[in-house]
This record gives C-alpha cells, structure tokens and sequence, in this order.
C-alpha cells in the first residue's frame, strides 16, 4: 500500500460520506461547519464572500459546498479521481457550480500555482504525507498576507486511546486466531470491542467509516503533534489563530492590552497545552491541577511517544510479529495523580490490556476489554483542526 489515497481508491472506499441530500442534512452540516470555522477556527462567515479559497483534498466537496453557499470562490484540488463525480453533481444540484474556478484532479504536491488565496484548507489528509513538512510551506506560499490555513490532523497525544483501541483490535483478532485484519471476521470483533459504546458519539461518519480508517487503516498510525506543526508554520511565516477542540486558556483572565511579548507557539501557547494534557489525552474537560512541571512534562510525553511508536509497530502488519508495546510509568503515575477518578481508573484499565501476563484466550480478553469502565467510556481529543494566520 503507496499511500493514504491508494488505501480510499484500491478499496473505492469513502472515507468521509456526508449525506447532505436531504434539507436537514444539509441544514445540520452547515450548522456544523459553521460552529467549526466561526467559535473553534475564529473565521466569521459574514466575512467570506466574494474572498478566494483553496481547498486540498476537498473529497467529494460537501465542506467547499458550504463555503459556496457563504459566497467563497473556490479552487478545488482532489487527486481521487472517484470523488470528482459526486462533487460536481453536489454543486449542480446546489446551483453553485459557478463558484467554483477550477477544479484539478492532483494532488497537493503536483498543484503548481503562482495565485494567493485568503483561505487555504488543508483537512483530512496532511499528517499521512512523507512530506508534510514542506506541504506546510507550500500552503503557507498560498496564502496572502493576512490570510488563514485552515488543516486539520491526528493528533498524536490526542490519539492514545484511540490507538489502544486499535490495539486491543490487533490483540483481539491474534488471540482468536483470525488471519486478516480487513476481514468480516475481524470486523466482527470490531463491532462486539466498539460499536455499542460508538453508537453513544456524536459522530458524523458511520462505524464502517471509523474501524477502515482509524482501526486498520496502516496510514492511521501517521500521528502529528501541535509542536512539530506550529513549529514548521512559524518558520513558513504563520501564527496560530484558533483551534478545535477549544483548549487553549491563555487569554481568560487578561486584559487585551497586556499584548504578549513572545507570541509563538512555544510562548504563548505552549504553557497552556501542558496544562489541558489531562484533556488532551481523555476527552475529558479536566485541567492537569498537578502542577507538573517542565521536566516531568518531557518525561511524560517521551513514554507517550515511546509507547505510541510501540503500538504503530505492533499494528502495522497482521498477524504482528512486535512484541506487545510497554506501558510507560510515566504515564501510568501522571493519570495516576489527576483528581477526576474515571482519569485515574484508565491508568489501571491500560495495565490490563496491555499485560505481558495475559494468559486467557481471544474471548477473554474482548470479555477483559469490555469490562475496562474508562478506556471504554473515554475516546480522546484524536482529531484536531488549527487555523493560522499568515503574517506576510
Ligand atoms: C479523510 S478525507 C477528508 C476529506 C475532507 N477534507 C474532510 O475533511 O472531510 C482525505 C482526503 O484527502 C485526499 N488526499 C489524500 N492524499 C492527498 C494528497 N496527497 N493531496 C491532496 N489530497 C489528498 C483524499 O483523496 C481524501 O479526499
């Protein structure tokens, strides 16, 4: 498997299907956006029309769809061929097709243009790229002064409970002796492990959807971080501007005059991210209260990165032939120290999925899964958006 756009087309696989076909689809999707870009990206609605906008990997153009509809012209590049049918009847069907200016059948590292636009979209795709470093500056290049990069990402802390699910998965389906991870066998073990507690999410795409991208998908494992990212956006000319999920809280309290001396990432709002970790990696809103200072924090997040990197290597090829990735202690006396209870609890559930020990067999251990109250119930922050702003 090449890459993450070879996985969708050599499966013809949708990984994001948007049923807009009806009034309240549609009326719920743009509500949707809306709340998105307007209280979580800062990017007012009223502000876009008549403003040009690119969007990279734009699927079968449900998003683009509501920028059109708030008057945005739109250059649209998607390198899946399949999707472009769909997009163009949406937009007929719509009568907004005139708002689209272009439309390319590329992809983002074999668009050449020397145009600028006031809003770059890059969301969905990003973090799976060898690349993504210089796809950032490139984006950036796109933006006029003064301009927003709207992308989005896996995030790699964000995902930890996430990628445990997907080991538990990989576990599950080795105990019981299954011989491909993308079989309805396996997808079976999926539904029993998942579906009841999925069926509680507000999620807009269908299980289906969820276990072929983030459960088997190889290219789930390509996690990014808000440093790796920020840092590579500030050297291309940006400043963070907005966030979803809305954790940043460095401004409650402050009086707008008191402007911050350093406004980087790493001044600004980096402090407070350490700060919303408990957040981060749960879903839970509860604030790290600990008082955990820097060089715990790097310990804490070198055992995530090591135990993360333990389980891509783990899940990468079925049936897994890694050793079972171990639990930092790190990790396990930081949850271990949080004051929310059900944080504390999932400490004690990751021991039991992940113990060298386990001697049951594969019903056991989808019985041991389904008894863990808190890694059950928690699903983390694992997808994030940013937008930033270009500075010129
Ligand atoms: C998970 S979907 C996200 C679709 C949509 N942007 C959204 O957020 O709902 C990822 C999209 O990125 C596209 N894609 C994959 N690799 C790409 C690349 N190198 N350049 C541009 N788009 C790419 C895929 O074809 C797919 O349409």
């Amino acid at each position: 498997m090449q890459s993450l756009l070879s996985y969708y087309t050599n499966n013809h696989f949708n990984p994001v299907p948007i049923d807009i076909d009806d009034r309240t689809n549609w009326t719920n999707h743009f509500a949707k956006r809306q709340n998105l870009y307007e209280h979580h990206l800062r990017i007012p609605f009223g502000l876009l029309e008549g403003r040009d906008a690119i969007e990279f990997g734009c699927n079968s153009g449900e998003n683009a769809l509501v920028l059109a509809a708030a008057g945005m012209n739109l250059t649209l590049v998607e390198p899946n061929a399949q999707s472009i049918p769909r997009l163009k009847s949406l937009f007929e069907t719509f009568g907004l097709g005139d708002r689209i200016t272009a439309l390319h059948n590329l992809s983002v590292n074999d668009f050449k243009s020397d145009q600028s636009y006031d809003l770059v979209i890059a969301e969905g795709f990003l973090n799976t790229l060898p690349n993504r470093d210089a796809m950032l500056s490139k984006l950036s290049a796109l933006a006029r002064p003064g301009g927003i990069i709207s992308l989005s990402f896996d995030d790699r802390y964000g995902g930890l409970i996430e990628q445990v699910k997907r080991f538990v998965q990989w576990r599950a389906c080795g105990l019981l002796g299954i011989d491909d991870i993308f079989s309805a066998a396996s997808k079976d073990i999926c539904k029993k492990l998942y579906l009841e507690d999925f069926q509680t999410l507000n999620a807009s795409r269908p299980f289906h959807a969820w276990w072929m991208d983030q459960i088997v998908n190889p290219f789930a494992l390509d996690l990014w971080t808000y440093d790796e990212i920020l840092s590579a956006l500030e050297a291309a000319g940006c400043r963070l501007y907005g966030t979803s999920p809305v954790w940043a809280n460095c401004d409650r309290y402050t009086w707008y005059k008191d402007v911050p001396e350093d406004m980087s990432w790493q001044g600004r709002f980096r402090p407070a991210w350490c700060t919303q970790l408990p957040f981060i990696l749960t879903g839970k809103p509860v604030e790290d209260t600990g008082g955990t200072t820097l060089v715990a924090m790097a310990g804490i997040l070198q055992g995530l990165d090591e135990l993360l990197a333990g389980i891509a290597n783990y899940s990468r090829n079925f049936p897994t032939e890694k050793p079972l990735p171990v639990l930092p202690n790190t990790l396990l006396d930081y949850l271990a120290a949080q004051s929310d209870t059900e944080v504390q609890s999932l400490g004690n559930n990751l021991k039991r999925v992940f113990d060298p020990n386990f001697s049951g067999d594969g019903a056991d251990f989808v019985a041991l899964y389904k008894s863990q109250g808190a890694l059950r119930n928690l699903w983390g922050s694992a997808y994030h958006y940013l937008s930033c702003i270009k500075i010129g």
